[in-house]
């Protein structure tokens, strides 16, 4: 279908640039657009959209009729405002391979609704790829493909409350949902806030459905970092001021220890380690005292046993949701040791070839990966930074979800090559991702913050330009882990009426 025409103006037509006046419809900001020009077919994202009216292009003549009447009723304003569209050509289809634009197409062009087809095979869509949604004005499903998207990384950036964690449940669902002879990944969650653990509800509604056979939700309580398999160098994660002294000690004590495991003794724990540190006559008390001061605080987390707890080899499978449930505690070292333990075990595995290839998700991801300038060093660095660089090797995908971008380390946020972002209006945000994503510049950093809930951007590896889309709805049933304030005064005082009454009664 026609939409209108190029027009001719001092910045367009250009190979980048084509500005068109709308004679049929409505043209959306965000839609695309087909044009003939004389390299072939061009498809073109429109980028703006503005109405003119020559009548009001002077501010002191409209104020003059303004001020006596009204321009309305002196011209025929209505018949002489128009639509222009500024359209971004993208890729030429010459009609066997496709082209950058390099020649512009001619003023009185025709500007035409594109063919979904052949808009599927611009963007880069696989039929049966990860639905995450629709384009918006086009009605075409928006389905990647799944090595593109997961084995090259992924980031979730958007500010608080704009769908992040909605559109990575959505990602979820479609992983889910894949069959054996479609490959199936594991798909793992580092959940901070509980907003996963829906996924393990039973839901028999009509409207959901049911993963729950698909789930296993770890609470971090139930979180065991098994210390006979961490040998000294481990600790250095845990404890990033041991001092090179100190992990020479602590090596050879780990080897007294396992020596006795192998010879039947069974496993031994952290404390068993703290026991032979403080009995050692070799270790000086300078470097015993702060070396045990360690370990106790390693112990309080009560994070460390004689075991592995869950068995991530055994629970891990294809087309398996794994959430570990951090949410249920303010103790942000104990999930940082969580994160740190269960990610490189995780890809020690995979390295191994002992778990399927596996998807790797980290909500706030900031606090996990934090940018290189920020002064805390966070043990889980290290280990997301190593499968951000080479878990494609391995087939181990990452995915950071972050509402921070800025304070995200950027050697892990480059190596996320497919970018989603919905919402995010902070200045330093903003421009810290229009920096890191591929193809985005100005006026689509001005569509960031104008875009509305469940509307997103995706750009990167797992697209071939640039896709404005609308997120699909989801089919999961979504966690209550934020409780309304109103509901937890209730609940306050219910409970308090329960004891008076109770205290009455005796
Ligand atoms: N695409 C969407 N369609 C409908 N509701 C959505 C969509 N995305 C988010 N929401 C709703 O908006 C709220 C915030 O979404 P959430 O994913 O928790 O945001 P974030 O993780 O970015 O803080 C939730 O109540 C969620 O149900
Ligand atoms: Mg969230």
């Amino acid at each position: 279908m026609k939409k209108g025409v190029v027009i001719s103006t001092e910045e367009s037509p250009s190979p980048t640039r084509v500005d068109f006046v709308i004679t049929d419809g409505v043209v959306h900001q965000g839609q695309y657009v087909e044009i003939d020009s004389p390299q072939g077919r061009m498809l073109a994202l429109v980028e703006d959209v503005i109405k003119t009216n020559r009548y009001f292009g002077q501010p002191e003549v409209v104020r003059e009729y303004e001020m006596r009447s009204s321009m309305s009723q002196n011209f025929p304003v209505d018949e002489w405002e128009f639509l222009v569209g500024i359209a971004r050509p993208m890729v030429v289809w010459t009609g066997e391979h496709t082209e950058r634009p390099t020649v512009p197409p001619s003023p009185g062009a025709p500007v035409y609704d594109p063919d979904p087809e052949r808009l599927k095979k611009f963007l880069g869509f696989k039929e049966d790829g990860v639905n995450i949604g629709t384009l918006q004005f086009h009605n075409v499903p928006v389905t990647l493909d799944v090595s593109r998207l997961v084995q090259k990384h992924f980031a979730i950036l958007a500010m608080s409350g704009a769908g992040k964690s909605y559109t990575t449940s959505v990602i979820i669902e479609e992983l889910l949902d894949r069959k054996p002879e479609q490959g199936r990944l594991g798909v793992v969650v580092f959940d901070v806030h509980g907003e996963y653990v829906g996924f393990k509800e039973p839901v028999n509604d009509g409207t959901h459905r049911d993963y729950s056979d698909r789930t296993e939700v770890i609470p971090i309580d139930q979180m065991r970092i098994p210390v006979p398999s961490l040998n000294a160098y481990d600790f250095l994660y845990f404890l990033p001021n041991l001092s090179s002294a100190q992990i020479r000690e602590l090596d050879r004590i780990i080897h007294q220890l396992r020596e006795e495991m192998d010879a039947g003794n069974g496993p031994y724990g952290l404390e068993d380690i703290i026991a032979r540190v403080e009995t050692d006559p070799k270790i000086k008390e300078n470097m015993k005292i702060p070396l045990v001061s360690w370990l106790r605080s390693l112990e309080a987390t009560r994070l460390f046993d004689a075991v592995e707890r869950p068995s991530v080899e055994s629970i891990l499978a294809p087309g398996k949701l794994v959430v570990f449930d951090l949410s249920n505690t303010v103790d942000a070292k104990k999930r940082q040791f969580v994160v740190t333990y269960f990610a490189k075990r995780i890809f020690d595995l995979r390295r191994m070839g002992r778990i399927p290839p596996t998807l790797v998700i980290v909500e706030e991801a900031h606090n996990f990966v934090p940018s290189e300038r920020s002064r805390e060093d966070v043990p889980a660095r290290g280990v997301i930074e190593t499968i951000a660089r080479e878990g494609r090797k391995f087939g181990v995908g990452l995915c950071l979800i972050s509402q921070r971008p800025v304070k995200l380390s950027s050697t892990a946020l480059s190596q996320c090559n497919t970018h989603i972002i919905m919402r995010m209006t902070n200045p330093y945000d903003l421009n810290h991702v229009a920096e890191s994503s591929e193809g985005i510049d100005s006026r689509s950093e001005r569509m960031i913050t104008n875009l509305r809930p469940g509307e997103a951007i995706i750009v990167g590896a797992a697209v071939n330009f640039p896709v404005f889309f609308k997120i699909r709805e989801r089919r999961s049933v979504e966690s209550k882990y934020e409780k309304d304030l109103i509901e937890m005064a209730k609940e306050f005082e219910e409970r308090q009426k329960r004891v008076e009454e109770d205290l009455e009664l005796l």
